[in-house]
């Protein structure tokens, strides 16, 4: 890419109030929020770029789309609409799985990521429907989905999820933020706010055709297997808020950014170019007890990160964030001039009053409770491979997507989940509803002889798990000691995470059910491999 760097100013999306103000109290409303095609600016030099956009209107309509800002406890109702034509702006492989239907237009649903609601506004996989709800899944129930944003505040994302579509559906430009805000507990704290100084930055990777257009491989790896399907999409540029390598000026003094990595496989490790800090407030779903500064994090597709970043202590006029993170991540090919820079920061000459501050304890939530779990579990990552070691399919457990219901956890209870990563890739695994604390992360041993075992019988207990996970532990990073609904499976390594199918508060209780159909599921966020088909049911139960 010969695109030149840092010529654009970095926009801030629109923000859209996920509720309305009556005599001054926040109160419950409807959204209406279509997905259209339209043409999007990438970068000053880049032609016009087809783009599937959220938004209002067609007009307004953004890549990414509104961040919804939503009030603790105040429904947000949202009806998403698909105005998107026949065909689809990528290509799409037939060899997986995918929502069928294209004569009727392109299968679109939207997940609300990290988001604690009922299972038929989770956006599953089967729950699709095209333009004008003229095709719809098998699991579509309702027009109109409900958020009661009953759980802390926090840091969410909106995304498509449609059955085997949801790759190409969110590199087409299908994803936005979504804000959890409660004023009465989060004011008290003293970070930076105002749309000015609380910023949300959504961070990926796309490649272009000199025409503007979205470049995806036509080919996959292993073409005579899956024609177009490949196990990772990595693009060259790097796209913050819709803008390829963007300039934002700042004020010499303190900014929170709130940064999704949305791309579909690209792993990010951050670093600003004068060795400025990132202090870490929080990550996906909730605050950190205390804030933890680092030179350094890295972030994984779908985790965010919840950073104040100090402009006042910095002794240069630019600051470059950069990413050294190879990819595919960990083992893949290390980063270069293009794809190592994200964005810059242009930093006034002069020092202001800045009254916002970081401070020493943010929020207190519970622990995670080990004697209280009811059960564990065993998840296990591995590849299929054909002849020529290209992976073929991606399973958990073994199992596809619509082998029935394993996880069936009781709801308000919690569980150890023992992820159990025998590929050569780092997985990020999300669980929807429930949120999640990493306790440790283990290395295997002899996991040629596990894999061999695993691939046998597909049970971690008869396998001997025990045994194996006898290896260096790792320490998980203290900015990731907190409640996240996604985190970083390392390869050779079992992961050891607390998971709570119930809200952080105790006795808060749910304001709806959470054990209906069609459930909720679980899956690896690397897009690629979550539709084909690193993906399974979850069914909570009474
Ligand atoms: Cu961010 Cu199941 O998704
Ligand atoms: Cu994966």
């Amino acid at each position: 890419s010969k695109l030149k760097k840092f010529v654009d100013d970095l926009p801030d999306m629109p923000r859209i109030k996920g509720y309305t103000v009556s005599d001054g109290v926040p109160i419950s409303t409807t959204l209406s929020i279509g997905m259209y095609q339209k043409l999007w600016k990438f970068h000053r030099d880049l032609p016009p770029t087809p783009v599937f956009a959220y938004g209002i209107t067609k007009a307004t309509a953004t890549v990414p789309g509104p961040t919804i800002e939503a009030r603790q406890g105040v429904p947000t109702r949202v009806t998403w609409t698909n105005h998107l034509p026949k065909k689809h702006i990528l290509p799409w492989d037939p060899t997986i799985p995918t929502a069928e239907s294209s004569s009727n237009g392109i299968p679109t649903v939207v997940h609300l990521h990290g988001g604690i609601h009922g299972p038929t506004s989770d956006g599953n996989s089967h729950a699709w429907f095209t333009v004008d709800f003229k095709s719809k899944g098998p699991l579509w129930s309702t027009k109109t989905y409900t958020y009661p944003n009953v759980q802390e505040p926090g840091n969410l994302w909106y995304h498509d999820h449609a059955m085997g579509l949801t790759r190409v559906n969110l590199l087409a430009g299908l994803i936005g933020s979504y804000t959890v805000r409660n004023p009465t507990v989060e004011d008290r704290l003293g970070l930076p706010s105002g749309d000015e100084y609380d910023r949300n930055l959504v961070v990926f990777d796309r490649s272009f055709r000199t025409d503007g257009s979205i470049y995806m491989n036509s080919t996959g790896n292993n073409p005579s297997i899956h024609p177009q399907w490949q196990p990772e999409y990595f693009g060259d540029a790097i796209i913050v808020n819709g803008k390829a390598w963007p300039s934002m000026r700042v004020r010499r003094r303190k900014y929170r950014f709130r940064i999704v990595n949305a791309s579909n496989a690209r792993f990010f490790r951050f670093r600003l170019s004068n060795g400025l800090r990132f202090v870490h407030v929080g990550s996906d779903s909730a605050y950190l007890g205390r804030p933890i500064s680092t030179e350094n994090f890295l972030l994984a597709p779908s985790e965010i990160a919840d950073v104040v970043i100090d402009f006042a202590e910095s002794e240069t006029d630019v600051a470059v964030l950069r990413n050294d993170a190879p990819y595919p991540y960990p083992s893949g090919d290390p980063v270069n001039e293009v794809n190592g820079k994200v964005m810059r920061f242009v930093i006034e000459r002069f020092s202001e009053a800045d009254e916002s501050r970081v401070p020493a304890k943010l929020m207190r939530y519970p622990k995670p409770a080990m004697h209280r779990a009811v059960k564990t579990r065993y998840i296990a990552m591995y590849e299929y491979e054909s002849s020529t070691g290209e992976p073929t399919h991606l399973y958990l457990n073994g199992k596809s997507y619509d082998d029935p219901v394993t996880e069936t956890p009781r709801a308000g209870t919690t569980e150890v989940w023992e992820i159990i990563n025998l590929t050569d890739d780092n997985h990020p695994l999300h669980i929807h509803l429930g949120l999640l604390w990493v306790v440790e992360q283990r290395e295997l041993v002899k996991v040629d002889e596990f894999k061999e075992c695993m691939k046998k019988v597909n049970d971690a207990e008869r396998c001997h798990v025990g045994e194996h996970a006898r290896g260096r532990r790792h320490a998980v990073p203290r900015y990731e000691r907190g409640w996240k609904n996604v985190f970083k499976m390392q390869p050779g390594f079992l992961t050891r995470v607390v998971v709570r199918f119930a809200l952080l508060r105790p006795g808060f209780g749910y304001p709806f059910n959470v054990t209906g159909e069609p459930g909720y599921v679980y899956h690896c966020h690397i897009l690629d491999h979550e539709d084909n088909v690193m993906m399974r049911p979850l069914k909570l139960v009474l």
